[in-house]
């Protein structure tokens, strides 16, 4: 049986008492999720400490992004040692805001990787095509390069720690959401390369980010290949967040 996720990435947004009320909040109303959907939260990393202090047992805390080196004189940068030190279980790596302002490369990316699972941590590997391919016919094409650049150095043991999310980067922060069939066609695609680098495709946890909010959630997560989403906007509010969980259909 796949893991079902729901992560809320709540980008460069959020402050101290944020990461205390709205976590303790999430924590409270998640107690009572019976849909076996694991939730996660990922703040800025300069308050992952507060939010693992309210977290408890039913949340999952996780970085946006790690450095690709193991320590040393990297100012600004936070490894993925330390996310586990901190009390960490996911790291997010290649969301597509890392790649176009910060100049994230593939290369960069599978380095991350292969860090993030070598610290022990889940690796959350976002891939998505732009507007441009997308209407160029590309898309799958340009997602199938991603995951396969992006997941290179993973070790055929270590397929269990690795996540995919598919973000559209059209859908992203815009309003617009791929349908559910578009995302769906993407997810069994993904399944399909997964399955070509010969990973456990099957068992491969694939989430769908992109304007999810709690009125489209449930129709993507209906779909057979897609099993939870990535969420941004939606998941600073603690109402907003908690529906999206919900509408995790149970496990069969
Ligand atoms: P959004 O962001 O839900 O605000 O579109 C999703 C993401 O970038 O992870």
């Amino acid at each position: 049986m796949r893991r079902k996720i729901v992560a809320g990435n709540w980008k460069m947004n959020g402050s101290k008492d944020l990461a205390q009320t709205l976590v303790s909040d999430v924590r409270s109303q998640a107690a009572s999720l019976d849909n076996g959907v694991e939730v996660v939260i990922i703040p800025p990393a300069i308050y992952v400490g507060d939010v693992v202090a309210s977290a408890g047992d039913s949340l999952s805390v996780g970085v946006q992004n790690v450095g690709q080196w193991a320590s040393g004189a990297y100012t600004g940068e936070v490894s993925a040692d330390m996310a586990v030190d901190q009390g960490c279980l996911y790291a997010l790596v290649g969301h597509s805001e890392r790649r176009q302002l910060f100049g994230e490369t593939d290369d960069a990316v599978a380095e991350k990787v292969d860090r993030i699972i070598g610290a022990g941590l889940h690796a959350v590997l976002c891939v998505g095509e732009t507007l441009e391919e997308r209407e160029a016919g590309k898309a799958e094409a340009v997602v199938a390069s991603q995951v396969k650049a992006g997941l290179a150095k993973v070790a055929a043991d270590d397929w269990q720690r690795v996540v995919v999310a598919y973000e559209p980067v059209w859908a992203i922060g815009t309003g617009k959401t791929a349908t559910a069939q578009d995302a769906q066609t993407m997810h069994a695609s993904i399944r399909g390369v997964l399955s070509e680098m010969g990973a456990p495709a099957n068992e491969i946890c694939l989430l769908y980010g992109g304007s999810v909010k709690a009125d489209n959630a449930a129709a993507l997560f209906a779909e057979p290949d897609i099993d939870g989403g990535l969420i941004g906007g939606a998941s600073l509010i603690a109402e907003d967040f908690v529906s999206i969980c919900r509408s995790v259909p149970a496990s069969t």
